[in-house]
């Protein structure tokens, strides 16, 4: 891990290519906060279940190691494949498996579209240009996505004072997004420049982003961070100590309705009833074209484990005892007071406004 510059994170990097481009490097996130311990991605299997069993999650994260997968894979099958089609079938079925790991945060699918893209270009040229120009493509997104999250966490910390105190959900900081991070982003970026928030950290049952990984990421680069469980952000709000939420995006759709973890749309009815702003804050990457609403929106459904077993010495609930455990919520936009993306915030009417992001 390179460790903190000028006492902020924003120089780790949760994702990299190996310099001999033969692995992909991530931080494996399920042991922080505990352990900093590096692996090496080279398999489709290890791939994927990096991304299903969250070592690698944050939806601008995923895509960017599901771009320098696709390239690290592409590697393996040019040797093998015989000729241009075998290694274009064989690819686009890794391409698939990996698509399948986890299907909400859209960002996946759009790193791996791309990468698919260059390949379906490359026909007639030779394979280690090809290489070399998915080798550049997962680059550009990796570095694009550094450039998007300064851009929206600049936007973000224009919209804070000095003093304010902020309630956030989840992880969406420097190992979600590479860089400031998107909901979290603002954050740093005011402490960075010398405006201070405080900051309050919910908890995010049930695989506890917010406390192993904001609350995390927050204190070491000395922001005044409090963890708080999910159910105390009503009380919070209320003692007058919020005045703004801010959280990231897994998918938002054109009608600005926005899928991110458990439990935001709760926080975003809460900080409507305390008359407190609520901003979304995503990439352009995170935003749907193909999702008119938040209906289309697929929810991850995990294991029952994660809430009855995942943290306790024994079960906390009997094993015969059915759970729901959706991994995200769609957030109404009519509770969202602007989404910020790395081109601008965007104001409701949603449609228009994120129209205009594409035009
Ligand atoms: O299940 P996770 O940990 O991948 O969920 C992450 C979130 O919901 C984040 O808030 C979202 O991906 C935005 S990260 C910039």
């Amino acid at each position: 891990m390179q460790e903190e510059k000028s006492g902020s994170v924003v120089n780790v990097d949760a994702v990299e290519l190996k310099e001999d481009g033969s692995a992909v490097v991530i931080i494996d996130q399920t042991l922080l906060p505990n352990r900093v311990e590096y692996i090496e991605l080279t398999t489709p299997k290890q791939m994927y279940d990096a991304i299903f069993q969250l070592k690698v999650r944050g939806a601008p994260a995923i895509g960017v190691c599901a771009g320098y997968c696709y390239y690290v894979l592409a590697r393996g099958i040019a040797l093998e494949a015989a000729d241009w089609q075998t290694f274009k079938t064989m690819l686009h079925i890794q391409k698939e498996y990996l698509n399948s790991s986890r299907p909400t945060a859209v960002n996946l699918s759009w790193a791996l579209n791309r990468m698919e893209a260059v390949v379906d270009a490359g026909e007639g040229k030779p394979m280690p240009e090809v290489l070399d120009l998915l080798e550049a493509e997962c680059k550009a997104i990796h570095a694009e996505d550094l450039a998007m999250s300064e851009a929206i966490s600049a936007y973000g910390a224009s919209l804070l004072k000095d003093g304010d105190g902020v309630l956030t959900h989840c992880n969406a900081g420097p190992l979600a997004c590479l860089g400031y991070g998107t909901g979290q982003g603002p954050l740093f970026y005011a402490h960075d420049h010398g405006k201070e928030v405080h900051v309050f950290a919910d908890e995010t049952r049930p695989l506890l982003q917010g406390a192993r990984l904001t609350s995390y990421e927050l204190q070491r680069a000395g922001i005044d961070v409090t963890l708080i469980c999910d159910n105390m952000a009503s009380i919070v709000m209320k003692n007058g100590w919020v005045q703004a939420c801010m959280v990231g995006c897994d998918r938002v759709a054109m009608n600005g309705d926005a899928a991110n973890k458990i439990g935001t749309s709760g926080v975003a009815i809460l900080a409507r009833h305390y008359g407190i702003p609520f901003y979304v804050l995503g990439p352009t990457s995170t935003i749907d074209q193909n999702s008119p609403t938040g209906d289309d929106i697929k929810i991850e459904l995990r294991n029952p484990d994660e809430i009855k077993t995942m943290w306790y010495a024994e079960p906390k609930a009997l094993p015969e005892v059915k759970c729901y455990n959706p991994s995200f919520d769609v957030t109404d936009h009519e509770l969202i007071t602007a989404i910020i993306t790395e081109k601008g915030i965007c104001y409701p009417p949603y449609e228009k406004s994120l129209a205009a992001l594409f035009e």
